[in-house]
């Protein structure tokens, strides 16, 4: 057996899906030094972890796992199983990675998020004994340099799958880190996009959401040579055969142009989904924050996107105890979630990053205020989406079916709107978009009886 057959890398992924994403495309790049994934530790000889630096405890997360995985690596040694390579990717990789090397002394290798598609060679470099640090931006497009992955590995991910147009951000929000761990924002090409979106449409994938840290200001260079927006990109895949549903996160309020509301309007594979987080009510809270809107401005565009969409549910981020957040800031976060009416959202407390200019704020809210406020948003976040789920019983509606359910007989499938919903139906229905009655609701799913099969 050569050192190139059978050896297998196990990957372990924090944060957003980009970084779902970008495990498995590390995972693609792995492939061609003749790794396999594997869910079982214990039998890897490569582990990574994929990090998230957005809040303290995301990052705090990796050291502790770090030292449970030294302990498996010496496991697996003791029993003559051979070495396990260990390596930290990701936003705390970009962020931390010097420090990681200090304090990890079993580390073996830190790469940035841009560095994915140099990993075979830095796997080499660890055969050789070194330890390798690579957080720079390198001047290539990593994503041509990244290679597709097989055909049955797709297929196995699933019919649901993330494709990531656009990386990093321009827009600086005074608490955020990822203008700093991803760079500044790149667009992929058009082509580039394309012919993946069609390789994974011939591997049976029948959903694609596509990605990006602020992805309504995709801005990459179409087949004319000009620059495409969202919208344009959003057309021209829906013509895909095979890709029934698209859809795209995470969006920023100041980037919904006129395409991408005809889009939205238009594009029936285009779900009547989105998440469009506005972190806070208060108007001086959104201007700390460096928001660049303010209430109104928010309030006005929902209302433009449910004129050209009515059927829109609505998804949000919401930061509670931003530095400065009195109560009647807090209140207005509370006002604007009574306004718009949300199907589902994040809410977090505001949680201090190093480097970013909130951190530095002396007007830093107690921790106790903090958890309270997150208590009161969030039993109203819940009972909003309690009323969202509950006002589709009742009603028919498309599912894709993506998995098999608890019960045996059962599959999972996935609304319009985002909602789980189980049914009985025969294994090979997996990957078909079917007609469903919701009979009833749980806690996080929804119940339902299928009628007929799209096609
Ligand atoms: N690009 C997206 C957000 C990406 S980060 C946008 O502009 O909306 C995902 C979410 O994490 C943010 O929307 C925000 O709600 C939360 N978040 C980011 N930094 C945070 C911090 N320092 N403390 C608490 N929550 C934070
Ligand atoms: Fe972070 Fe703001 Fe950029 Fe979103 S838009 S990634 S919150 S800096
Ligand atoms: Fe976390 Fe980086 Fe995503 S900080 S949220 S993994 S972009």
């Amino acid at each position: 057996m050569t050192a190139f057959e059978n050896k297998k890398v196990f990957v372990k992924t924090y944060g957003c899906q980009m970084n779902v994403y970008d495990s498995d495309r590390m995972a693609d790049s792995l492939a061609t030094k003749g790794y396999s994934q594997t869910d079982d530790m214990s039998e890897a000889d490569l582990v990574i972890l994929n990090t998230c630096h957005i809040r303290e405890k995301a990052a705090e997360k990796v050291y502790s796992e770090l030292g449970r995985i030294r302990k498996v690596k010496q496991e697996k040694a003791e029993a003559g199983k051979g070495d396990m390579k260990i390596g930290i990717a990701g936003c705390v990789a970009q962020a931390e990675g010097e420090e990681i090397m200090r304090r990890a002394p079993v580390v073996d290798m830190v790469v940035g998020p841009q560095a994915y598609h140099k990993l075979p060679d830095f796997l080499d470099r660890t055969d050789r004994g070194e330890r390798v640090v690579e957080t720079d931006f390198p001047v290539e497009d990593k994503f041509a340099a990244l290679p597709n992955a097989k055909k049955e590995v797709t297929r196995k991910r699933g019919v649901s799958a993330f494709l990531t147009v656009q990386e990093g951000c321009d827009k600086f929000c005074t608490f955020c880190v990822v203008p700093y761990t991803r760079g500044a924002e790149v667009s992929r090409p058009v082509a580039q996009i394309v012919d993946e979106a069609k390789r994974l449409a011939d591997a049976g994938v029948r959903e694609v959401n596509l990605l990006g840290q602020n992805v309504n200001a995709y801005h990459g260079v179409g087949p004319d040579g000009a620059d495409w927006g969202l919208g344009e990109l959003l057309f021209h895949l829906a013509k895909i055969d095979g890709l029934d549903r698209l859809r795209y996160t995470t969006s920023h309020p100041r980037d919904m142009d006129d395409a991408l509301m005809a889009a939205h309007r238009d594009l029936d594979c285009l779900m009547p989904y989105l998440h469009l987080p506005v972190q806070s009510g208060s108007d001086k809270i959104l201007a700390a924050m460096n928001r660049q809107h303010s209430y109104d401005d928010y309030v006005r565009l929902i209302d433009r996107i449910r004129a050209v969409r009515p059927d829109i549910a609505l998804s949000g981020d919401f930061i509670v105890g931003f530095p400065g957040e009195t109560e009647a800031d807090f209140e207005d976060t509370m006002r604007i979630v009574r306004e718009v009416t949300y199907a589902s959202a994040f809410s977090f407390k505001y949680s201090p990053r190093p480097g970013t200019p909130a951190a530095d704020s002396d007007e830093q809210v107690a921790e106790a205020i903090k958890s309270e406020r997150l208590y009161r948003l969030q039993a109203l976040l819940a009972e909003q989406q309690k009323g969202f789920n509950a006002s589709k019983v009742g009603t028919e509606m498309t599912v894709l079916l993506e998995r098999k359910g608890r019960e045996p007989g059962q599959l999972v499938g996935k609304s319009p709107w985002l909602q789980a919903v189980q049914v009985d139906a025969p294994e090979e229905l997996i990957g078909e978009i079917v007609t469903v009655t919701i009979d009833s609701m749980g806690t996080n799913s929804l119940f339902g009886t299928m009628l007929a099969k799209q096609g």
